[in-house]
């Protein structure tokens, strides 16, 4: 397995990968690696001759109050992790060489951005969507693996992909969840072991709302209130939204169609902020 710090020569790399006829899997991550990942890796592996993996914690969709310096930085285990997992490639570019003094170049999807963590998280899409179209730019997959734990993020990458004609293929894989059902992100890290049982309730919250769903519930507000009531059972959890919307165009659900709508939450726990999604 290759570590590449340099854009020119992954770039380069990339293309003549592409000429000897190699399919590209781009498995964009921003580092501190969990099984969540890992299954990412596997997927890029199952369906591509040479799987990259970028590792970039990505400054442009952190906001000025978020965590971007205490995000976690793991790049040598991460490598560890990766190579056992058969990854060819990790891409690990430098903060200046990705956006060099004067660079002024951003790519925002207008629609789908919209809500939900567009309105708490004001600018996030915006440097999520520049960042992919670099990586993209630079490895020149032929796929690009998501996780459908950030749903709205899976969703609006397909769109910027469809609308700008990238000829690149979004897969989007199932969350990857611990025992108890919380779903696997890097920031679970931050959580200490009182908060962690908390975090658990996320996802008793959902399911709670999709068995009210299965009973036949085709109001959107009594489920999406029964799965407030369960977050709100914990004092040191805050919801920040609550909501349900079509699970393509994220247009907020008027009546439930089951298969077709997705409950989202995001939460603080303490300061952590967690995001998850079930579709009902
Ligand atoms: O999901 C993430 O880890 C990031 O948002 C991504 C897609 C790697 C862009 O920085």
């Amino acid at each position: 397995m290759q570590i590449i710090p340099s854009i020119t020569e992954m770039q380069a790399l990339a293309i003549s990968l592409r000429t000897q006829g190699k399919l590209i899997g781009l498995v964009p991550t921003m580092g501190a690696l969990h099984e969540g990942h890992l299954r990412l890796i596997d997927t890029a592996r199952q369906r591509a001759d040479v799987v990259i993996v970028s590792i970039f914690v990505n400054p442009t969709q952190f906001g000025p109050n978020e965590d971007f310096a205490k995000y976690p930085r793991a790049l040598e285990a991460d490598a560890a992790a990766c190579e056992k997992r058969g990854a060819d490639i990790i891409f690990a570019p430098k903060k200046d060489d990705i956006y060099p003094p004067g660079y002024s170049t951003y790519v925002t999807e207008e629609r789908i951005s919209k809500g939900l963590c567009g309105i708490s998280r004001p600018g996030h899409f915006r440097g999520v969507c520049t960042v992919v179209n670099l990586l993209f730019n630079i490895t020149r997959p032929d796929l690009a693996i998501f996780g459908q734990k950030d749903a709205q993020q899976a969703a609006i990458i397909k769109k910027m992909a469809a609308d700008l004609w990238l000829p690149v293929q979004i897969v989007v894989a199932p969350t990857v969840r611990e025992a108890d059902g919380l779903a696997m992100s890097s920031r679970n890290q931050y959580l200490s072991e009182e908060q962690r049982q908390d975090a658990a309730r996320i996802y008793r919250a959902l399911r709670e709302g999709k068995r009210l769903v299965d009973e036949g519930i085709r109001s959107p507000d009594r489920v999406l209130a029964e799965v407030t009531h369960v977050l709100s059972q914990s004092r040191r959890i805050r919801v920040i939204y609550v909501t349900m919307v079509d699970r393509d165009s994220f247009a907020p659900t008027r009546e439930i169609v089951p298969g077709k709508c997705l409950i989202a939450v995001a939460v603080w726990v303490n300061d952590v902020r967690l995001i998850d999604n079930l579709e009902v």
